[in-house]
């Protein structure tokens, strides 16, 4: 049955804009999320977003009825959210998309690979359910990334006149990497995307190797049309927050830990096995290998804060970085100088401070649908910073030109990249800076989300 105040303007995704936590008196504590989306979708009135309930608050929230007006919270039985979020999104197409395997080993797809798919499809169906219940006559419904894969064409069945389109905020994998999974899956998948008007991609390399996978795989890509909408900074919120009085406070902080006259080598990231820090910090000792005269002179502010702490190989992934870091510390520092300044709480103000200070940018993901730190840093940093950049982001199709682009699997080849941001002639460091920064903000979030329902409609 189709709710009685339909929208018109629909999102779906797994984590919503809001998320709320149990105090110990039981009252409910809510806090709203940032990134792309949600401020993508200020820029639209009579929406909304359809998520999961990921933790027990926001379960609790729900049974309370407590969630605010224009998000609709699913509870989704936590353990088929579990299997589904942990067992296949995460550890299963975050893996195929990255190509983060290590093949020998894994993947291995048994019994309870199965029993986990069925309840991805649960949690699909779910959202379809939720989504065919709420939106209004021919309305627009934009479904988001890769743990909502089979939505569109469950949706599809049960409302043909809703206009539908999926967004993937990964990379999408070469044939030859997706066809690891099994037959059947990869199809189901490729169908469950075309069941959309519209697929859309970060990238055009994203949306070409979807294109090969469903032309390899189902022969061609059927009615469902592809585009590409390459998600920028948002320079005006940017600009304004990172003037606030608490970034300030924190670059206050961090200038006394680095040090006087210390040059800078910032990177940001959750705490993620595709963002490649382990490599990253590596890369940083070599460059103090092979230029001594940087010791004493450089600091690498590496911000990793935890992410997916469910999955074990989070978990050691996270313990390698600090021990890699660690070890840096013990080998090369002195009294007077900490090499590595690791910090894993998150902490927004404090980025953004580090973004002002950033001499050099180190971006250097295996594998990244986007990556928005490299864009981030040009727009906010004080004195203009060089960008050593991964040709594996998605940001590289929009920043390759004027950062220094590195292969992230070649430690050697980063640590001479770094060494070059350092060195670079600060006139030139800054137009590049300033080339990079436009790029970067060349399309704004509201504008990223308008134009792909506009498209969505056309
Ligand atoms: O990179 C794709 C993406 O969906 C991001 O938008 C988001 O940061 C992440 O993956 C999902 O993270 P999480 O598992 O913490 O929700």
């Amino acid at each position: 049955m189709v709710s009685e105040h339909a929208a018109q303007v629909l999102v779906a995704s797994n984590r919503g804009p809001v998320s709320y936590a149990l105090r110990e008196d039981g009252t409910l504590d809510s806090k709203r999320g940032g990134g792309g989306l949600v401020s993508g979708l200020s820029a639209v009135e009579d929406k909304l977003w359809v998520c999961a309930a990921l933790s027990d608050g926001d379960r609790e929230a729900v049974r309370r009825g407590a969630s605010e007006p224009g998000v609709r919270m699913l509870d989704v039985d936590a353990d088929v959210h579990a299997d589904a979020y942990n067992g296949i999104a995460n550890s299963v197409l975050w893996f195929v998309h990255h190509m983060i395997y290590q093949t020998p080993l894994e993947p291995v797809f048994d019994a309870e690979f199965r029993r986990q798919w069925a309840s991805y499809e649960a949690y699909n169906r779910a959202f379809a359910q939720a989504l065919a219940e709420e939106a209004g006559e021919g309305a627009a419904v934009l479904v988001q990334d890769y743990h909502l894969s089979l939505v569109p064409g469950i949706l599809r069945e049960l409302r043909p006149d809703l206009r539908i389109g999926h967004f993937s905020h990964t990379p999408w994998a070469p044939v030859d990497y997706f066809r690891l999974l099994p037959d059947d899956i990869g199809e189901q998948l490729l169908k469950g995307i075309l069941g959309a008007d519209r697929a859309a991609f970060l990238t055009r390399r994203w949306a070409d190797a979807f294109i090969a996978c469903c032309t390899e795989i189902l022969g061609g890509t059927g009615r469902t049309r592809i585009g590409v909408h390459g998600l920028g900074a948002d320079a005006d919120f940017l600009r304004r927050r990172s003037r606030e009085a608490d970034v300030d406070e924190r670059m206050e902080i961090l200038r006394e830990q680095v040090g006087a006259d210390r040059r800078t080598i910032v990177r940001v990231d959750r705490t993620e096995l595709s963002k490649n820090i382990v490599r990253g910090l590596h890369s940083y000792r070599a460059l103090l290998e092979e230029h001594p005269e940087w010791r004493e002179r450089v600091v690498h502010i590496a911000f990793a804060y935890p992410s997916r702490q469910d999955l074990a190989v989070y978990r050691d992934y996270t313990a390698e970085v600090q021990r890699v870091a660690d070890r840096i510390n013990a080998d090369f520092g002195t009294e007077s100088w900490a090499p590595v300044l690791l910090q894993v709480d998150d902490d927004f103000a404090r980025s953004l401070a580090a973004y002002r200070l950033a001499d050099v940018a180190l971006v250097n993901p295996i594998r990244d649908g986007m990556n928005l730190v490299a864009k981030e840093v040009p727009v906010v940093s004080d004195n203009g910073c060089a960008l050593v950049l991964s040709r594996e982001a998605g940001a590289y199709e929009e920043l390759g030109e004027d950062a220094i682009v590195v292969n992230p699997y070649d430690v050697s080849a980063t640590a001479t990249a770094l060494h070059e941001a350092l060195t670079m002639d600060p006139d030139e460091r800054g137009a590049r800076s300033k080339r990079l920064a436009a790029a970067a903000t060349a399309l704004p979030p509201q504008r990223w989300f308008l134009d792909q329902l506009d498209a969505l409609r056309g």
